[in-house]
């Protein structure tokens, strides 16, 4: 298979071409290194099944490379990501996530080649509702409040990707992803393991913003990339949404005390209020847990790292890197 990967220099990009380039696929990344580092698939620029093109998905003459003309697949991962990289930069975000989708769709249609689009559980907004189902309602913030912008220009991606589905018959996956983490996760944007283990190795104040009480579910990278190459393998999957993450909650705080643990590290906690950090308007999502039903029925997806296991990757990754 030759395929396609926008945002490839990313964290989950950058994992996701070392598990197809393993498999025997080719891979192109088109990357503009915003987020990305070229460090992440330097090793990858040896294997002559990979090519990297430095670029942006907003430029259609990122498109006109020869070694895009026979691809059996996009994947796009390719997006302004990250809470605080979105507050800090909200219209290059906007028009990341809305503009650079609309361009990868007409691209991937005037060639009809099939797309898996990552979204988020960002999209499911304030809904409470355990465990989120793919159907689930979305309950969106105010536009007052710049941090929707994120949940709501990837929905709207899933609209129009699904709109390509129906009306242009363009073979389409949406993925939504749940926090997922491990090893070249950066903390720069608003990530929050990244930032509280380097954090606890250091004996740093560990930041927590809010109360703590926020309930997430962590997802191993490499659970994640195996989801999607299981997705885009199978037929039944196109034009479909799949939730796409690990669905045991945890607390920010009890994570924070974890990482603590697991590290040996000195670190206290420091509660911060939201509008210290992200200023008067900012909303948090309080749970966010999601159904697995769905992607278990389609392609039998079982995850295999708890949140000890991923933290002892990532707290390795770290300290090996000396980051
Ligand atoms: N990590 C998560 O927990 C999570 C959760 C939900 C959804 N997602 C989605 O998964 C995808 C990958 O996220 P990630 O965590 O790997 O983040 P990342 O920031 O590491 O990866 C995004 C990549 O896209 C590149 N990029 C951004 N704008 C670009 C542009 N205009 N042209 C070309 N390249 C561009 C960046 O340089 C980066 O390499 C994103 O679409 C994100 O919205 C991630």
């Amino acid at each position: 298979m030759k395929a396609l990967i926008t945002g490839g220099a990313g964290f989950i990009g950058s994992h996701l071409c070392e598990y197809m380039l393993c498999k025997g696929d080719e891979v192109i990344v088109i990357d503009n290194l915003s987020t990305g580092r070229h460090e992440n698939i330097k090793k990858f620029e040896e294997n002559k099944e990979f090519t990297f093109i430095f670029g942006d998905i907003l430029d259609k003459k990122s498109f006109d490379d020869p070694s895009l003309y026979d691809i059996d697949i996009i994947i796009h991962l390719a997006a302004a990501v990250g809470v605080k990289y979105i507050i800090e930069n909200p219209v290059k975000s906007i028009k990341t996530n809305v503009k650079g989708t609309e361009i990868i769709l007409e691209f991937a249609n005037s060639k009809n080649i099939p797309v898996f689009i990552a979204s988020t559980s960002e999209v499911y907004g304030k809904n409470t509702h355990i465990p989120l189902k793919e159907d689930d309602d979305r309950v969106s913030g105010s536009t007052g409040v710049s941090r929707w912008s994120y949940a709501c220009s990837k929905a709207l991606d899933e609209f129009l990707s699904l709109a390509y589905y129906h009306e242009k018959k363009l073979p389409v996956i949406i993925g939504r992803f749940f926090n997922t983490c491990g090893p070249r996760q950066l903390g720069d944007y608003g990530m929050v393991i990244p930032k509280f283990v380097r954090n606890a190795l250091l004996d740093l104040p560990i930041p927590i913003y809010g109360d703590g009480s926020q309930i997430r579910c962590f997802t191993h990278v490499k659970d994640v990339i195996k989801a999607i190459y299981s997705l885009i393998n199978k037929k039944e999957c196109y034009g479909q949404v799949f939730n796409i993450g690990s669905d045991i909650p945890i607390t920010i705080s009890e994570l924070a005390t974890l990482i603590i643990n697991l590290t040996d590290s000195k670190s206290e906690i420091e509660y911060i209020p939201y509008n210290k950090v992200y200023g008067k308007n900012f909303e948090d999502m309080m749970v966010r847990q999601p159904s697995l039903e769905k992607i278990k029925k389609y392609i039998g997806f079982e995850y295999k790292a708890d949140i000890k296991n991923i933290l002892n990757d990532i707290i390795k990754h770290m300290k090996e890197n000396d980051l």
